[in-house]
């Protein structure tokens, strides 16, 4: 789940190449090198939190105050530029669900026009570094952070937005720079960005969000779940997650040639008729285990179909492909007369820029999701015009409709077994149903093709970046008039 998602190696950024160095540059040498100290982990857990107080009221006094004192004494320049700034604090270069919709929205913000009346200034916060995912950037994206990084504010006039999971908000449940960076009575304002999988929020979460001004939550299932557990109702705003569909535009790219990163784990793979493509974290979470069933229930050699499993690990190891065969000997599939139908894993590092292509080589998506979010590889999908198949529950019922996909029905609630969250209850997803869409994209090319037009145009007038950007600027405008 997103909170507990940090499942990276911590890379050492390189003061070349990484942007949020330079904050820091203001403040005096040894805070630079107990910062340095504090990501190199060189303190215990006890140590860190007295460290951490430290780091925090040096932050809030030095750097926001010398930063204050600066702009106080700054003549009026002959360009109007806002006093009041948006502070958004998200994992931005962690990869991941939090991470990729951080970036979505600074990019939707940024050259807004309603930006004029505050200046944009970011953060990373809420999860570690990947040196990986920050060099597979593309370029205008990496200046953009350099540039936003740079943002001067005063901290009373600033709004905050910590875009994370609750556990990682002021004081945060384990080490980040927290977020709001100093109190947050000293913040214009301070917004909690979050969302859920299950049924309910947690009672620690609930009271993490009602410390916040306002929480803003992706859909009208968020709005629900979060109020039904405690959530303050007037503090609950739905903000919906842009898509970027310039970006994820299916006449821009070529289908990408996997080549050797591509794993046959079952099947011969010699014919590719109709290929299904899922991506997710290997949790259980992901329904992976329906998705295998019903695929190799349905289909056979015969169908010279294939399922390509994008995935990466989740507090496991890389060998999805032992997990695969497990998994299949265990259960009740019979392998058919003609034999299995192919099924690949990939779980190289796909870089942000080559992702359209991932979608292009694919006829339809499909992920039976015991709970989502966002789910934006769903949107992802859609707003490059595939079919897609994905559980009707949780945050997809925003977007998922018989028009623009094939919505996965639910057998019924089941309970959430291990870890932090046992005991919420999440969706089990149709298995027969599944089988049944499964066969239907695939005999049915011209009703596949009609949701995939339907679902582009659905993502570019409910969720492209310039229609959410104006819905984010009125709530902070209606905060900054306030
Ligand atoms: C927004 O930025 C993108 C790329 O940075 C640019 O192509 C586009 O024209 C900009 N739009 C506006 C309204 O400035
Ligand atoms: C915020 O603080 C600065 C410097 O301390 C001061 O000049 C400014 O008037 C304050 N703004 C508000 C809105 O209180
Ligand atoms: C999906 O769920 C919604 C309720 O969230 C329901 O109204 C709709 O009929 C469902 N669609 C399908 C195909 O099950």
């Amino acid at each position: 789940m997103n909170s507990v998602e940090s499942n990276q190696h911590h890379v050492l950024p390189n003061p070349k190449t990484h942007p949020f160095i330079s904050k820091f540059k203001k403040i005096t040498l040894p805070l630079l090198i107990l910062i340095t100290a504090i990501s190199l982990g060189c303190f215990t857990r006890t140590n860190y939190y007295k460290v951490h107080y430290l780091k925090y009221s040096l932050i809030s006094q030095t750097l926001f105050h010398s930063i204050g004192s600066i702009f106080s004494v700054s003549p009026s320049k002959p360009v109007y530029i806002p006093s009041h700034c948006v502070l958004w604090m998200a994992p931005f270069l962690s990869g991941g669900g939090y991470s990729s919709e951080g970036w979505s929205y600074i990019l939707a913000l940024h050259n807004h026009t309603k930006i004029h009346t505050f200046r944009l200034a970011i953060e990373h916060h809420g999860d570690l570094e990947s040196l990986e995912f920050w060099e597979g950037l593309p370029q205008d994206m990496k200046n953009l952070a350099y540039e936003l990084y740079q943002t001067q504010c005063n901290i009373n006039e600033t709004i905050v937005i910590c875009h994370s999971e609750p556990g990682a908000w002021y004081p945060p449940l384990f080490q980040t720079l927290p977020c709001p960076p100093s109190f947050y009575s000293e913040f214009k304002s301070v917004i909690g960005r979050t969302m859920f999988e299950t049924d309910r929020v947690n009672g620690e979460h609930v009271e993490r969000c009602n410390r916040m001004d306002y929480v803003w939550v992706p859909t009208e299932f968020h709005k629900s779940t979060f109020i039904e557990s405690g959530v303050v109702a007037s503090k609950v705003v739905k903000i919906v997650q842009p898509i970027d569909v310039e970006f994820f535009d299916p006449v821009k790219y070529t289908p990408l040639d996997f080549g050797s990163t591509e794993k046959l784990i079952l099947g011969s793979g010699v014919s590719k008729g109709f290929v299904f493509l899922s991506i997710f974290k290997w949790e259980y979470r992901k329904g992976w285990d329906v998705l295998l069933k019903s695929y190799l229930k349905e289909f056979s050699k015969d169908d010279s179909v294939a399922l390509y499993l994008l995935t990466n690990p989740y507090h496991t190891d890389r060998d999805f492909g032992n997990k695969i065969l497990d998994f299949v000997e265990s259960s009740d599939i019979g392998e058919p007369v003609s034999g299995w139908p192919s099924v690949y894993v990939i779980d190289a590092h796909i870089a942000q820029s080559d992702l359209p292509r991932v979608y292009r080589a694919a006829d339809a998506f499909v992920l039976p999701s015991r709970g989502e979010g966002w789910g934006r590889p769903l949107v992802e999908a859609m707003s490059m015009s595939l079919p897609v198949i994905a559980t009707n529950w949780s945050g997809p019922t925003e977007y998922l409709t018989e028009d623009n996909s094939y919505p996965l029905p639910v057998d019924r609630m089941s309970e959430v077994m291990e870890g932090p969250f046992k005991g919420h209850l999440w969706a089990e997803p149709s298995e027969s149903k599944l089988r049944v869409l499964m066969r239907r994209v695939m005999d049915n090319p011209a009703e596949a093709k009609a949701k995939g037009r339907k679902a582009r145009e659905d993502m570019i007038r409910e969720f492209s970046p310039e229609i959410v950007a104006d819905i984010v600027a009125d709530h902070i405008q209606n905060i900054l008039g306030r």
